[in-house]
C-alpha cells in the first residue's frame, strides 16, 4: 500500500516525540509526512507523557510503525529560513499544540512559500508569539540563574543553581552557560530537567525539586554587589520591572533584597539613561536579516546619514568565528559588503595564509555606516568616535547573539571597543584571549588598514605580528572545535 492510499483511506498518524524539545526529530518526521502528502488533520504529535489520539495508535512504537513509507521519488520540502528560525524556538514552547501548529504552517508553506511574511495570518502570528515567549524565557534564564557554591568531597568547588523555566529551554540554553562559565564545575537544576558541566563534558539529568538546590552562601554576596553596580534605574518603571523580572523569579534572587535601597538612589541617574532605556526596550532582532533592516533604518547617530547604505555583516548564523572590523570604507559602502576594499584584500591574504576560511566565518563591523569627509571628489575615511561605536554596539550585540560564535576576533581598537564597551590598548590586549560579558572568547589584533598605512620594516614587523595573531586564533579555533565535538 502506498502512502497516498493510506491517506485516501483516512489513516491517522501518531508521531511520538522522544523529548519535548526535540526539534530535529519533529523536523525529520514532518518532512517525511509532507513528502507523503499527509495533511495536518491526519497527524497527532505526542510528547513523552502526553496522551494519544483516539483515532491514532496508542503505543509509541505502534504509532511510529504506522507512518507511511517515503515515496520512491520524494519531492523537495519548502521551508523558508524565517520559518526554520521561528520554528526552532517555537518548538521549545510548553504549549502542547505547538508541534501540530508547526506542521500546519509547514504544510501551508508548500503552497504559499511567502506565508511567513503574512503577519496578519493567525497561525503565523501564533507561531511568532510562541517563539517570542521562548526567547524571553531564555533571556530570563541567562539573567536570573544564580549559582550557589557547594563543596564536593574532593574539595572541588561546585556551583549549583535552581531555575524555573516556563518552556523546554534547558537543553537549548546549555551551550550559553557552558561558554559563560567554561572553567567552572556547575549544575543547573530545573523542574524540566537538569544540566551538569564539569569543565569538559555536559551531562543531562532528570527533573529536580527546589529542595535539591542549595540556598544562601557567600556567592550570593558576590551577586549582590554585582547587581548593585549594574543596577539600571530605567527598569524601575514598575510595569517594565515586573515584565523583565517577574515576581516568580524574585524568590531565587539574592539581589532582590537590595531593590528598596537602589530605588532610593535611582531617580538622579534616570534622566541620563532615558535614551539607553528606550533602546533596551526595543525588540532585539531575531535574525540577521532583521539586523540588516534595522541598521539600515537606524538614525541613532549622525553617521547614519553619511554614506550610501548600512553595510550588514556577512556569513552564517552558527559560524564558529566572528571577525569584527571598524566600519565600512568607501568601497564597502558602494558594494554593500564588508571588507571588499584594500584592507579587505590584505585581510583575505592573511586569513588564507593562516588557514582560516573567510567563507565559514561571520564578518562584520563595529559601526555599520561609512563615516567620511569630502576632499575634492574623494570621500576620506574618518574614524568613528566612541559615542558612535557605543551607539552601534546594539547592532553588533544583536549579531553576536544570533551568530553565537565560539570565538570573536576584533580588528583594531574600534572593533574592540564595540565588543567590550570600553577602550583597550591593542599592544597590550593582543595575543591573550579575553572574555566578553557572556563568556565568549575575544581575541584582539591590529586593523589591516593600520598595516597598509605603514611602510618598509615597520610594515613587515606589524605584518609578522598580525600573522602570528591569526595563527594563534586558528589554533584556538581548532581546540574549541575539538572541545565542542566532545561535548554532547
Ligand atoms: N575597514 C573595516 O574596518 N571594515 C571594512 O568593512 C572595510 C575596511
Amino acid at each position: 500500500m502506498t502512502a497516498m492510499q493510506h491517506v485516501s483511506l483516512g489513516a491517522h498518524y501518531a508521531v511520538h516525540l522522544p523529548a519535548p524539545d526535540d526539534f530535529a526529530f519533529w523536523r525529520e518526521r514532518a518532512r517525511g509526512l509532507v513528502q507523503c502528502d499527509v495533511p495536518p488533520d491526519r497527524v497527532s504529535w505526542i510528547e513523552p507523557g502526553g496522551t494519544g489520539d483516539l483515532f491514532a495508535s496508542e503505543g509509541p512504537s505502534r504509532g511510529e510503525k504506522r507512518l507511511p513509507p517515503p515515496p520512491a521519488d520524494p519531492r523537495a520540502v519548502r521551508a523558508s529560513q524565517r520559518f526554520l528560525t521561528v520554528a526552532r524556538s517555537a518548538a521549545l514552547h510548553s504549549d502542547p499544540a505547538r508541534f501540530g501548529l508547526l506542521y500546519r504552517v509547514l504544510w501551508r508553506l508548500q503552497r504559499q512559500p511567502r506565508l511567513m511574511e503574512d503577519k496578519a495570518d493567525p497561525e503565523v502570528r501564533r507561531l511568532e508569539e510562541l517563539a517570542k515567549s521562548v526567547r524571553r524565557d531564555a533571556h530570563k534564564m541567562h539573567a536570573f540563574v544564580r549559582f550557589r557554591e557547594v563543596q564536593e568531597e574532593d574539595a572541588t568547588p561546585h556551583f549549583v543553581a535552581w531555575f524555573e523555566p516556563d518552556h523546554h529551554i534547558v537543553r537549548a540554553e546549555a551551550a550559553f552557560f557552558m561558554r559563560r562559565f567554561a572553567n567552572m564545575r556547575w549544575s543547573i537544576l530545573t523542574p524540566r530537567g537538569s544540566i551538569h558541566w564539569d569543565g569538559e563534558v555536559m551531562r543531562e539529568g532528570p527533573p529536580a525539586r527546589r529542595e535539591d538546590a542549595p540556598q544562601g552562601d557567600p556567592v550570593e554576596a558576590l551577586w549582590r554587589s554585582y547587581y548593585a553596580s549594574i543596577f539600571n534605574p530605567a527598569r524601575l518603571k514598575v510595569g517594565a520591572m515586573l515584565s523583565e523580572m517577574p515576581k516568580k523569579y524574585w524568590k531565587n534572587l539574592p539581589e532582590a533584597e537590595l531593590i528598596p535601597q537602589l530605588i532610593a538612589g535611582a531617580q538622579a541617574r534616570e534622566a541620563a539613561m532615558v535614551r539607553a532605556g528606550e533602546r533596551e526596550e526595543r525588540a532585539r532582532p531575531a535574525s540577521l536579516a532583521e539586523v540588516a533592516q534595522g541598521a539600515a533604518a537606524c538614525r541613532d547617530c549622525p553617521i547614519a546619514d553619511c554614506g550610501t547604505r548600512a553595510v550588514a555583516g556577512e556569513g552564517a548564523p552558527g559560524a564558529a568565528l566572528m571577525i569584527v572590523g571598524e566600519q565600512p570604507g568607501d568601497q564597502e559602502d558602494i558594494a554593500g559588503r564588508p571588507f571588499v576594499g584594500p584592507a579587505g584584500q590584505l585581510l583575505d591574504d592573511h586569513l588564507t595564509r593562516a588557514g582560516i576560511d573567510r567563507q565559514a566565518a561571520y564578518v562584520t563591523n563595529a559601526v555599520k555606516h561609512f563615516k567620511f569627509v569630502w576632499k575634492g571628489k574623494h570621500r576620506l575615511h574618518q574614524s568613528p568616535g566612541a559615542k558612535e561605536i557605543d551607539t552601534c554596539r546594539w547592532w553588533l550585540e544583536a549579531e553576536r547573539a544570533i551568530v553565537q560564535p565560539r570565538l570573536v576576533l576584533a580588528l583594531g581598537a574600534s572593533a574592540a571597543r564595540g565588543l567590550l564597551g570600553k577602550t583597550v590598548s591593542i599592544t597590550r590586549a593582543r595575543g591573550t584571549p579575553m572574555r566578553l560579558d557572556d563568556g565568549t572568547e575575544l581575541w584582539v589584533t591590529a586593523h589591516p588598514s593600520y598595516l597598509l598605512r605603514l611602510e618598509g620594516e615597520a610594515r613587515e614587523a606589524q605584518a609578522r605580528l598580525f600573522a602570528s595573531d591569526l595563527a594563534a586564533v586558528k589554533e584556538r579555533l581548532g581546540e574549541l572545535e575539538e572541545a565542542n565535538s566532545r561535548s554532547p
